[in-house]
Formats: C-alpha cells, sequence, structure tokens
C-alpha cells in the first residue's frame, strides 16, 4: 500500500437529516482507519445541511457552507430532508440544500453505479439470475432539465384556481458535455452508451438524441451508442438488466431510473454515487459523494439503516477525487468480504439470521479492512 500521508486532501462532511448522521457516523470511521494507519489523511470538516441547518440558521444551506464546499476538495453527503420540514415555503425545504450545492459546484454529472455483490444477488426482489454480476452504470444529468428549468412555480388564474407549471429545458452544450462523460465511462468499461429520453413526445428529448449522435461520431467511434425511451428502460431494467453497461440520461428521468437500478442490488441503501463538476487543465474537479437513498425518515434513528452506500460513496470519493484506486478497492473488498460474511442491515436480510445494526455493519466492515491493510 502506498504511504500517501501528508493531508491536502480536504473533505467537507455534511451528514444531514434522518439516518444521514448515522450511516455518516460509521463512514467516518473508516475514514479514521486510514487516518490512523498512515495509509491516508484527510482534512475533515463537518457542517450542517438540510433540516439540521434549518433548525440552527433558518436555512438549508448557508452561505459560509456553501463556500466551505467549493473550496473543499470533496463533500461528502449523508441525506435530507424530513416531515417536520415539508410544510415550509419550497424554496426553505431541506432538499433545496442539495440541489444548491449541486447548482452552484456545478456537479452536473452524476454517476449512480448499480454493481450487485454476489452475496447479495439473493435479497434482489428479482430472480438472482437475472442480477448475478449486473455492473450497469447510470449518468444522470444533475444540472439541468425539469429540477432547474424555467418557468416554474404555482400561480392563481383569474378563475381563482391554479396552476403548476415546471419547464424541461437542455442547451446543446449542457448535453453535450455529460454524453461525453459517459463515453468516457464506456470506453474503461463495455463501451456501450444508451441514451434515455421521451424524444417520442418531447422536443427536447430528440435534441439529446441528435446530441448524443454526434459527440459519438466526431470523438467515441470506438463506443456503440443505442437510444431507448424512458418507460421501456424502466421495464428493460426490471426484466433483463444485464443489457446496459452505460445509461445516460437527464435529471428527473436519472432519478427514477437509479431508484429502480438500486433494488436490483437487493436495496436502496447499497447504492452509492459521485456528483462530478468539469475536469479543470490539472485534472482536478469539484465533486461531492451521496447515496441514492434519502434520509429514511421510517427508521431513523433506531441503528437499523444500511450504511454501506455511504461507505461505498467514499470509496468513490477515493476513486474519482484522489486518484486512489488502490485504496478504493480496499474498502469495497472489505464491504464484499462482510456480506460474505453473511452480516445484513434489516433491508438486505433474507433469513432472520446475520441481523446487524448499522454499527454492527460498520464494526465488520473496519474488522476486513484492518485483515486486509
Ligand atoms: P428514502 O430513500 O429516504 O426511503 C425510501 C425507503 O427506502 C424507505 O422505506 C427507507 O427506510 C428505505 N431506505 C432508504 N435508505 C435506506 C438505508 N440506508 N438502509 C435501509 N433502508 C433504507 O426515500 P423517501 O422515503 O421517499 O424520502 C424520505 C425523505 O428523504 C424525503 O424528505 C425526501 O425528499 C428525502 N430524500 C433525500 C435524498 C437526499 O438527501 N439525497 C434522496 C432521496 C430522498
Ligand atoms: C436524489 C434525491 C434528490 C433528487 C432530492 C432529495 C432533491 O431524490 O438524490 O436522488 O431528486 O435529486
Ligand atoms: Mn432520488
Amino acid at each position: 500500500m502506498p504511504q500517501t500521508r501528508g493531508s491536502n486532501r480536504k473533505v467537507l462532511v455534511l451528514a444531514g437529516d434522518g439516518i444521514g448522521p448515522e450511516i455518516m457516523r460509521q463512514t467516518l470511521r473508516v475514514i479514521e482507519f486510514f487516518d490512523h494507519r498512515h495509509i491516508a489523511s484527510f482534512e475533515v470538516t463537518e457542517g450542517l445541511v438540510g433540516g439540521a441547518a434549518l433548525d440552527e440558521h433558518g436555512v438549508p444551506l448557508t452561505d459560509e457552507t456553501m463556500a466551505a464546499a467549493v473550496a473543499s476538495d470533496a463533500v461528502l453527503f449523508g441525506a435530507v430532508g424530513g416531515a417536520k420540514w415539508d410544510s415550509l415555503p419550497f424554496e426553505l425545504r431541506p432538499e433545496r440544500g442539495i440541489l444548491r450545492l449541486r447548482k452552484e459546484m456545478d456537479l452536473f454529472a452524476n454517476l449512480r453505479p448499480a454493481v450487485v455483490f454476489d452475496a447479495l444477488a439473493d435479497a434482489s426482489s428479482l430472480k438472482p439470475e437475472l442480477v448475478a454480476g449486473l455492473d450497469l452504470m447510470i449518468v444522470r444529468e444533475l444540472t439541468g432539465g425539469i429540477y432547474f428549468g424555467a418557468p416554474r412555480g404555482v400561480e392563481t388564474l383569474p378563475d381563482g384556481s391554479r396552476r403548476g407549471v415546471n419547464t424541461e429545458v437542455y442547451t446543446e452544450a449542457e448535453i453535450e458535455r455529460v454524453v461525453r462523460v459517459a463515453c468516457d465511462l464506456a470506453r474503461k468499461r463495455r463501451a456501450r452508451v444508451c441514451e434515455v429520453d421521451k424524444a417520442n413526445v418531447m422536443e427536447s428529448g430528440g435534441l439529446w438524441r441528435d446530441v448524443a449522435q454526434r459527440v459519438r461520431d466526431a470523438d467515441f467511434r470506438d463506443v456503440e451508442l443505442s437510444f431507448m425511451y424512458a418507460d421501456n428502460c424502466a421495464m428493460q431494467l426490471v426484466r433483463s438488466p444485464k443489457q446496459f453497461d452505460v445509461i445516460v440520461t437527464s435529471n428527473l428521468f436519472g432519478d427514477l431510473l437509479s431508484d429502480c437500478a438500486a433494488m436490483l442490488t437487493g436495496s436502496l441503501g447499497m447504492l452509492p454515487s459521485a456528483s462530478l463538476g468539469q475536469a479543470g487543465t490539472d485534472g482536478r474537479r469539484r465533486a461531492l459523494y451521496e447515496p441514492v437513498h434519502g434520509s429514511a425518515p421510517d427508521i431513523a434513528g433506531k441503528d437499523v439503516a444500511n450504511p454501506l452506500a455511504c461507505i461505498l460513496s467514499f470509496a468513490m470519493m477515493l476513486r474519482y477525487s484522489f486518484d486512489m484506486a488502490e485504496e478504493a478497492a480496499l474498502v469495497e473488498d472489505a464491504v464484499r468480504r462482510a456480506l460474505a460474511l453473511g452480516v445484513r442491515t434489516g433491508d438486505i436480510i433474507q433469513s432472520n439470521t446475520g441481523r446487524v445494526s448499522t454499527r454492527g455493519m460498520g464494526d465488520t466492515v473496519l474488522r476486513e479492512l484492518e485483515k486486509a491493510a
């Protein structure tokens, strides 16, 4: 293992709400392990986001925390949201905290890998043979589309009734940069990209197809590009998910399809993600790492949540922000071995044996890391 001590790796940790702090606590233990073992050190700063920031400061993300995120090398994010804040005006809801981080850090490419660990093939709601060995990557556009398009809002019409508006908007440049990320990733995998849209009913979908084809023909002739409608893709993901290598799609379709892909892996609690900005000339890019799941209010505070999506998000940080593929594999292998031992949080359990708490799963991953490092 290379000795890469000497920290210029500034990590801002934003645990958030609900199960966020519980899963983050276990992930911080993994980060501390690297430090204690002198494998790599990280300068960790913790901040508030979502409901936690609202309770303290009256906003879901302060300007100071936003600035700290921009100044960091990477952000590690837990989850936000909860019933307590659901009646707040839209601009104050906890979810605005993560949306602001994505937008102001310009994190346009959200990588959501759905990988089935061998030990969990039985935990999927699909037949094991359909998901065993699955390794697909959803690249979700993250700073555009209907999440951010104008006009938006709810207006009152002359007759007193209300009209709600959101707008799907994409420029060619926005599509092109995320398609390039997908094609680059595909080159290191099985060299196949499927662009997913609703070009049959949405003009913006037609533009996605044009741009994807142009980018592929100009610079990625070694990559096979195909197209699929989003409704069919949702069906194909549960019919025959192994047909996919890389899926590239808009913000909203990527949100829906990645929750669907998560269940192929056994649980939403298993799916990590990386949200990346454009690489600069020095190869550095802004980045935020976040589990795909939310704050899971139904199980929060009970020490039963699965911390693996968050721990695997840290592994993605090692790989994509710090060029530490070997150390990332160390974490992923520890997770693989923990699962192979039969240790299970409630969301991935089949029989009642091997059930552990959030902390118990953290303990097992730490023990496996100790053995390997
Ligand atoms: P959710 O992802 O929080 O939960 C969906 C279901 O999956 C729940 O039954 C939950 O218990 C389960 N689950 C999720 N993560 C789990 C884990 N790690 N271990 C075990 N089980 C897990 O989605 P939701 O219930 O629709 O939303 C709850 C809140 O979270 C809402 O306020 C929503 O806006 C927010 N949310 C936040 C994010 C984020 O912060 N990135 C993502 C999605 C939803
Ligand atoms: C996700 C979440 C977020 C999204 C919410 C919390 C804003 O569902 O990261 O998948 O819709 O992007
Ligand atoms: Mn989502």
